[in-house]
C-alpha cells in the first residue's frame, strides 16, 4: 500500500490497496493517513454493501444518519442520489457533516455507484492547511471562541420552504428530529493527529458565541473566504470503483451540481467520531 499525498491541496491518493481484505498494519496506516491528510481517495474497488459495513466497522461505530434515506436492506447505508429529473443534489455547499451534533462523527465513507458521464466531482478543502496560513493575529483572536452549529436551519421543515430544497423530501427527511445543536471550539485539536484546524463552516455553524450577531457573521465570512482558497482545495473526480473516505474534523466538502439530466448515486456510511477540544 501506498499513500500518495495531494500537496497542495486536500487528502492522499491510496495506491495498491483492496479495501475488501486489509490487515490490521493497512488499518493503522489508513488511520494516521486520514488523521493527517483529511481524506483518502481509492481507485478501482469493488465493494459490496457487506464490504462497506465491514471496512467502516474497523474505524469505528457506525453513524445512521437520522435525515439520510437508507438503501434498501443496509440502515448503516445512506443514499446519496440525484435522478435526471431533479434539480438539487445533496452537499452541494461546503460543509462539514454533522457539526450539528454534540459528540461530530469521525467521518464518512463514500462509494460510487452510478455516475454521470461527467461531472458530479466533489470538492475538498483542507482546514490544516487554512489554519496554518491564517496570520498570527488571526489565530489568535480565533483563540479561545466557540461556535455554535445547528441542523435545524438545514434538516427542519423550515428548511423545505426554500423551492430548491423542496425537491430534497423523500431523498432527505425527519424533519421532527432536527432539534439538535451543538458548541464546539472555532479552532479545534485534530484527534487523531493534534494538529490545529478551522472548525466552522458555511452549511450548519450558526454564530460566534462570544460575539454579537454582527461581529460574528463578519468574522465567519472572513474565515470562509480564506478557506475557500484554491490552494486548499482538491477536486475529486469519481470514477467507477472509487471510493473517498473523509475526515469531518480535518475538511470541508461540496459535490458538484453540474450534471443535469443525468444520474449520481453514491453509497455513504458515517463513522462515530469523539468529543472535539480546542
Ligand atoms: C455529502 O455531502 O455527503 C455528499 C458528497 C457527494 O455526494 O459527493
Amino acid at each position: 500500500m501506498a499513500i500518495v499525498n495531494v500537496a497542495p491541496g486536500a487528502g492522499a491518493y491510496v495506491t495498491d490497496v483492496n479495501l475488501g481484505s486489509l490487515s490490521e498494519s493497512d488499518v493503522a496506516i489508513i488511520r494516521e493517513s486520514l488523521g493527517n491528510h483529511g481524506v483518502l481517495f481509492f481507485r478501482d474497488q469493488s465493494v459490496t454493501p457487506e464490504q462497506h459495513i465491514a471496512f467502516a466497522l474497523r474505524f469505528g461505530e457506525i453513524n445512521i444518519n437520522r435525515f439520510f434515506k437508507p438503501i434498501a436492506d443496509y440502515p448503516q447505508i445512506a443514499e446519496v442520489r440525484k435522478e435526471p429529473e431533479q434539480g438539487s443534489n445533496i452537499g452541494s455547499n461546503w460543509h462539514t457533516d454533522h457539526s450539528y451534533d454534540q459528540i461530530p462523527a469521525l467521518g464518512s465513507i463514500l462509494v460510487a455507484q452510478n455516475l454521470p458521464a461527467s461531472g458530479g466531482d466533489t470538492v475538498f478543502a483542507n482546514m490544516f492547511a487554512a489554519y496554518d496560513a491564517l496570520t498570527t493575529q488571526m489565530k489568535s483572536r480565533l483563540r479561545g471562541l466557540y461556535a455554535t452549529h445547528s441542523s435545524r436551519h438545514a434538516f427542519g421543515s423550515k428548511a423545505y420552504e426554500k423551492s430548491e430544497h423542496k425537491e430534497l423530501i423523500g431523498r432527505l427527511g425527519n424533519t421532527e428530529l432536527a432539534t439538535q445543536d451543538a458548541i464546539h471550539p472555532v479552532v479545534i485539536r485534530h484527534p487523531i493527529s493534534g494538529k490545529q484546524g478551522i472548525y466552522v463552516n458555511p452549511d450548519f455553524t450558526i454564530h460566534i458565541n462570544e460575539m454579537a450577531k454582527s461581529e460574528s457573521d463578519a468574522l465567519l465570512n472572513e474565515l470562509y473566504e480564506h478557506c475557500q482558497r484554491p490552494e486548499f482545495s482538491h477536486r475529486f473526480e469519481w470514477k467507477e470503483g472509487s471510493v473517498a473516505f473523509w475526515d469531518n474534523r480535518a475538511t470541508w466538502h461540496k459535490a458538484l451540481n453540474d450534471y443535469p439530466g443525468q444520474r449520481r448515486l453514491m453509497h455513504r456510511i458515517t463513522v462515530e467520531g469523539v468529543a472535539l477540544c480546542a
